[in-house]
């Protein structure tokens, strides 16, 4: 079965993935609209849709809704999704069909302006093996013009009785925070002025009807590939209807160009609620989007939480000893191995190492590493300067700002401007050699600042795409080396960042209860096999909160479990627990990483072929209630599951009717894996 079919007759394409189909037609007048977004149709079916309704006869009628991408002209009021100044100053597009070409899943639709010479062109991309369709929107014009806005996709779910919108907000050290509300009549913008995706809102949503569970339900979701300012105006129009237009960029700014290319907004629907969803854009970005997915992820030590910018050979090599007694498998050296950097106040910029703290270079260090039995790994923010550093008194220039303008320090330091070749090229160099130099395996990628006094223009795009350049360029010329990408924590978790590393840090908020929630709004479109999670030390550094290390370790094995804590400080007996822990981790972590998640009440359920695992928690005690059994999902309810620790057998379906008591120890933030395995018949 063809992925794209076109309608000749009706000017329509049918769009079929797996389980869905979107069928995208052109009206009278070309515009390219939206006829179905939902359960899959045949060609008959899709042939027997209705034309898009027309003006009702008032001049005060809506108008704009369902259409790909909206433009300013005519009778159009909503948030444009396209806004290209042409000389003479007007920025409508009227649009003229000129072609199409299916190759496979992939269509493109070609449409022009029908005064100036610009071209348009509608991507659309879909694979056999998911439900997700990739949009996107290159634009070409004869001449030099200015994009005021240039969306990547509009999307149009079918008219709802209701709505309810859910997406992501937070902060440093609280990313994630998954919102779900009815949004109002009227337009709600999600968006990043910032540079990088941020902390405070990450450029993905799902659209119900308010009717939908976490097993059951319609749901229409879009994410975006984009690491810098995005923006995603979801409309709710008095009469009924919802849509919403994404895409890079934020208000105000402007890109002169004669061709752009906008990143990809992929969409999905789904019937099986917000998890169905979930599992959805899991596959896709396991897939589609990450360069090794299909690797199991190592368990690494990250030595930043135990002595910040106290580094030096002599404790990173003590450390490194533990981190191996314990079984991890990287030891990634963080911040302050380099330059002057004995504080966040200097350094960033001189990428060498410290002569006083590392006399021998980094080798000495990274011998050791590889003599304990681990890969080595090592932090680097390359966007960054401090003004105290030798690259800042040699190249002030070369930093974001503007001609007469103070410039603006977050943690002391200024965000150099990868737009200019001649910065981009200088840190690819600089990290090319170092890889090339030494025996790196890991580069954690950090990003603590956001942009200020940026010039409203054509840099906000291109220091992103110099970063995508430099990644995609590192990972080709040195196919060994595994990249996490970390914006002071999550600040950079996103579809277009995940195309070009192995994880993400998630958040600096290491503290095992709060990252119950971020971990649950990350899970919600990306996958846990890109979650990087920490154990480090109670009483958390941040929180003060207390909690076993059992619990720290439950909570951090629901994603790629790293160790973070100063384990100087921790007795003999902690390290033995550590070890035995990680060494349960080894084992469950194929299902973890690779396998089909389900967020359950409390508890996240993790299935891959016969084996299940569960990671279930539970908060401070509360009247002495007693627990509620908690109900797996998505097992075979003829088959029989063997628990493999305590070797009780039980029915699928009473796992999934009646549920279990989960073995929690009699503590606050108590917590229980249980591992089961289907037998056999
Ligand atoms: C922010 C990161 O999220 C931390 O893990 C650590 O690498 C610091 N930066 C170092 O400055």
């Amino acid at each position: 079965m063809s992925l794209v079919t076109f309608d000749a007759a009706r000017r329509r394409w049918l769009l079929s993935t797996p389980r869905t189909s979107y069928v995208v037609g052109l009206k009278d007048d070309d515009t390219p609209v939206c006829l179905h977004w939902g359960p899959r149709l045949s060609a008959d079916q899709a042939a027997a849709l209705p034309e898009p309704a027309a003006f009702m006869g008032s001049s005060f009628d809506e108008s704009g809704t369902g259409e790909e991408l909206l433009t300013e002209a005519g009778a159009r009021f909503g948030a444009a999704s396209l806004q290209i100044r042409f000389p003479g100053g007007d920025t409508g597009i009227e649009w003229r069909y000129t072609g199409h070409t299916i190759d496979a899943g992939h269509l493109t639709l070609r449409l022009r302006d029908r005064v100036h010479p610009a071209e348009v062109t509608l991507h659309y991309r879909l694979r056999p093996d998911t439900d997700v369709i990739e949009r996107w929107t290159e634009i070409a014009a004869e001449a030099p013009v200015t994009l005021l806005r240039c969306d990547s996709a509009a999307w149009n779910p079918p008219p709802l009785p209701g709505y309810r919108l859910s997406h992501a907000t937070g902060g440093w050290a609280a990313e994630n925070t998954l919102r779900r509300a009815e949004p109002p009549v009227g337009e709600t913008v999600l968006t990043s002025r910032r540079g990088i995706t941020s902390h405070q809102a990450n450029p993905w949503l799902m659209i119900d009807a308010g009717e939908a569970t976490e097993e059951h339900g319609e749901v229409w979701s879009a994410a975006l590939a984009w690491s810098g300012s995005w923006r995603i105006t979801v409309a709710r129009t008095p009469g009924g209807r919802l849509s919403w237009t994404g895409g890079f960029g934020h208000e105000g700014l402007t890109w002169q160009g004669a061709a752009w290319t906008t990143p990809v907004f992929a969409g999905l629907y789904s019937t099986g609620g917000y998890g169905a969803a979930s599992r959805t854009w899991h596959h896709y970005v396991n897939e589609h989007v990450r360069p090794a997915a299909r690797e199991t992820r190592p368990v690494l030590y990250n030595s930043w939480e135990a002595v910040g910018f106290e580094v030096g050979e002599e404790s990173q090599k003590r450390l490194a000893a533990l981190a191996a007694r314990a079984g991890a498998e990287v030891f990634v050296m963080d911040d302050a191995w380099f330059g002057g950097r004995t504080s966040d106040r200097a350094g960033l910029g001189d990428w060498w190492p410290n002569p006083e703290r590392f006399p021998g270079g980094l080798t000495p260090l990274i011998e050791e590493v590889h003599r304990l039995g681990m890969r080595f790994g090592l932090w680097a923010e390359p966007e960054m300067v401090n003004p105290d550093s030798d690259l800042y008194r040699a190249h002030p220039d070369w930093v974001i700002h503007q001609p007469g303008r103070e410039r603006t320090e977050l943690r002391h330091q200024l965000f150099l401007d990868f737009s200019r070749p001649e910065v981009a090229d200088w840190a690819h160099k600089w990290l090319h050699r170092l890889v090339s130099e030494h025996a790196i395996d890991f580069l954690k990628w950090d990003c603590n600042r956001t942009f200020t006094q940026a010039d409203p223009g054509e840099m906000w795009a291109g220091h992103v795409r110099a970063v995508y350049s430099i990644l995609d360029r590192l990972r080709a010329d040195h196919p060994h080396l595994r990249v996490e990408a970390c914006s002071g924590g999550g600040g950079r978790t996103d579809l277009g960042m995940m195309a070009r590393t192995d994880q993400v840090w998630t958040s600096d908020n290491a503290d095992a209860a709060d990252r119950l929630s971020i971990q649950h709004g990350f899970t919600q479109i990306y996958p846990a096999g890109a979650m990087a999670a920490w154990v480090t030390d109670s009483p958390n550094p941040l929180t003060g909160r207390r909690t076993s290390l059992a619990y720290r370790f439950h909570v951090a094995m629901a994603g790629v479990l790293g160790l973070g804590g100063d384990l100087l400080n921790w007795s003999e007996q902690e390290l033995d627990e550590a070890a035995a822990l990680v060494g349960m981790y080894k084992d469950i972590r194929d299902v973890v990483q690779h396998g089909e998640l389900r967020r359950l009440r409390g508890a996240v359920q993790y299935t891959l072929g016969d084996r299940v695992v569960v990671l279930a928690y539970k908060g401070p005690a509360a009247f002495g209630a007693p627990g509620v059994p908690l109900r797996l999902s998505g097992l075979d309810p003829d088959a029989r599951y063997r628990d493999e620790d305590t070797g009780a057998v039980h029915h699928g379906v009473l796992l999934t009717a009646r549920g279990l008591i989960p073995p929690f120890p009699h503590d606050d933030y108590a917590s229980a894996l249980i591992r089961l395995r289907k037998e056999q018949l």
